[in-house]
């Protein structure tokens, strides 16, 4: 008993005053005092030969001992991690830890082709909300209620304002450029549209649109074939075909729509182009006359014209994406592959 309460005097004061600089300090110490043939453990050791009644009192003993080195080895761990006081164990030569970089969302850089192909020819970006009121989104467009083409687009009403509606189309975005009154008008509008259709591979309750729209003395549809065909052959490609076909929508008359040849086949016919060698891409018009009188644009003096795109439609037709799930599942194996655009 005498001779332990000796031994552990012996390194007590080492142990209280022990103050590593390095890993390597603390390293030896643990080898010295908590190692398998360390002080600690040799004192252990010498219990056996404490008597019976006193081994109680000579087990306190050496417990208060251990935790007392111990906890100076653990009081000093943080200089392992390099963290730690001085230079212990971190080495500022070492590059950093590579951050992973996300990549711009497939839709997003479509969109900003699209929008780079229309500005250099001096169109200019205009927005508009996303909860859109009845005159923006339908009744200014020509669309009075009941009209039966708010049928072609299933429609999210807001439910506390049945005036509201999640816009259907970014031709909301015309109206309220319109309704500034700055003549002459050439912007391009991108963004997010709604519409109440269930989710397949096809169809989704949210997609983007791009909308166009110049208003001008002596615009006509020469101009707006023109600059469409611009479009088509900055974004696809200079061998690239169009096509119009008349169509009806209430906001332009007349209407067409617009189809590119093939960019998978070149025309031969694929599944892309369901073996007719053309795919739609968008619709378009010269901007209908109550439209313009809506916002108090005289017609006879002002003409325009207007088309809107489906973003995720020339991506399809680019990229050949098939889904259009894909673009909301956030699945970095389909993103990552727009890396390198
Ligand atoms: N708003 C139409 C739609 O969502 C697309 C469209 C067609 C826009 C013709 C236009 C246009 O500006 O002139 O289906």
């Amino acid at each position: 008993m005498q001779s332990l309460q000796e031994q552990i005097k012996a390194h007590e004061e080492e142990i209280k005053s022990f103050n590593p600089a390095s890993a390597a300090e603390l390293e030896a110490y643990r080898i010295k005092y908590l190692g398998t043939k360390g002080i600690v453990k040799e004192i252990f050791g010498g219990m056996k030969h404490v008597p019976v009644e006193q081994k109680k009192e000579a087990g306190q003993l050496l417990n208060a001992f251990k935790q007392l080195a111990e906890g100076q080895y653990e009081a000093f761990k943080h200089l392992q991690d390099g963290d730690g006081k001085k230079d212990a164990g971190l080495d500022i030569t070492l590059p950093g830890k590579p951050l992973p970089l996300g990549t711009r969302h497939p839709l997003r850089m479509v969109e900003n082709q699209i929008v780079s192909i229309f500005e250099k020819i001096g169109f200019s970006v205009a927005t508009g909300p996303e909860i859109e009121d009845d005159w923006h989104n339908f009744t200014s467009l020509n669309m009075p209620e009941h009209h039966p083409a708010r049928d072609m687009q299933d429609t999210f009403y807001v439910s506390q304002n049945p005036d509201w509606v999640l816009r259907t189309h970014t031709s909301s975005v015309q109206a309220r450029i319109m309704e500034q009154g700055n003549l002459p008008i050439r912007v391009i509008c991108p963004g997010r549209v709604y519409r109440n259709e269930t989710i397949s591979a096809r169809a989704h309750c949210f997609f983007h649109q791009c909308e166009g729209l110049y208003i001008d003395k002596n615009v006509s549809f020469a101009d707006l074939k023109q600059t469409l065909y611009y479009f088509v052959t900055e974004m696809f490609g200079a061998d690239t075909k169009v096509r119009f076909r008349p169509s009806y929508f209430p906001f332009t008359e007349p209407s067409a729509e617009m189809d590119i040849s093939c960019t998978v086949c070149g025309g031969k016919g694929c599944s892309l182009c369901k073996h007719t060698g053309w795919v739609e891409i968008l619709g378009c018009g010269m901007v209908h006359p109550n439209m313009l009188r809506n916002f108090n644009i005289d017609p006879e003096v002002y003409t325009g014209f207007a088309f809107g795109m489906g973003v995720e439609r020339i991506t399809q037709i680019k990229y050949q994406v098939n889904d259009l799930r894909l673009y909301s599942q956030n699945d970095v194996r389909f993103l990552k592959q727009f890396q390198s655009i």
